[in-house]
């Protein structure tokens, strides 16, 4: 398998000029969250996106690094300047996993969501989501591997691309602008129509029913995940009763033996 390197803007415009007038693409960058944040302040506009080749210093949660290999796969950042009141812009991370994941439905995989928005597939990650604040403005920045078939050695989590899924390279173009006709979708619903983000969040959530081991400031604790609550919090089921978590530094499977 091979891919080519380079965003084929032309092949954008074909799928969608709407987005492609709304893309700012930029051949190197540190990380397109520190770009999209940067052109916030300068007045980018609502539903911008701002896409890269290469990101030299891109980051994941927590400080970790991320690592995108040019050519092969997708770092980009969705700026919104949101409506709704600030206390709702944590509902982004849900609505992010949650567009990437439909997204890929389109390309014959079956996609699920792990709290707070990773995407996985085949109990391997193919996504990460980092969402971030900049004044009045939200940045929801999105690595997705597409046709990266070999990763690194020691990766947190096992990772998984679309082309190792498929077996065939993917058009990055076609998936970059059916994650975007998700993202405007999805990111429409964080006030009153949630309830109904949530009902889907949680038929595709990895972790729901199973047993969970989360790990806050060295802290763990253990359960059955049920979901998730009206407000978008975790719902554990633990031997103490049911405990609604809003962060966690990690979250995984407890496999049985
Ligand atoms: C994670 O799973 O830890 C989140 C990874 C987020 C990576 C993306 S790549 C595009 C954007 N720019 C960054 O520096 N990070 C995000």
């Amino acid at each position: 398998m091979t891919s080519e390197e380079s965003w084929d803007g032309s092949r954008i415009r074909a799928l969608s000029p709407e987005w492609a007038a709304k893309i700012i693409f930029i051949d190197e960058c540190a990380s397109t969250n520190d770009e999209a944040r940067r052109l916030a302040r300068e007045g980018l506009v609502h539903e911008s996106l701002v896409l890269t080749e290469r990101q030299t210093a891109g980051r994941g949660r927590r400080g970790q690094a991320w690592s995108c290999p040019p050519g092969e796969s997708l770092a980009c950042s969705f700026l919104l300047r949101p409506e709704e009141p600030m206390q709702l812009w944590s509902r982004f991370s849900l609505v992010a996993g949650l567009a990437v994941a439909e997204a890929l439905d389109g390309f014959g995989l079956a996609a699920e969501v792990k709290w707070p928005n990773d995407v996985w597939v085949h109990e391997r990650k193919i996504c990460g989501i980092l969402v971030e604040s900049a004044g009045d403005s939200v940045v929801i920045g999105i690595g997705l591997n597409i046709n990266t078939v070999k990763f690194p050695e020691g990766l947190v989590h096992p990772a998984t691309s679309i082309a190792l899924e498929n077996g065939e390279v993917a058009e990055r173009e076609g998936v970059l602008v059916a994650i975007l006709d998700r993202l405007r979708i999805r990111s429409r619903q964080i006030g009153s129509s949630f309830a109904e983000l949530l009902e889907t969040w949680n038929t595709r959530c990895v972790l729901r029913g199973k047993r969970v081991m989360l790990q806050t400031n060295g802290i763990r604790k253990t359960g059955v995940m049920e979901g998730l609550s009206a407000n978008g919090e975790l719902l554990l089921r633990t031997a103490e009763g049911l405990e609604r978590i809003l962060h966690a530094d990690t979250i995984r499977l407890v496999k049985s033996s």
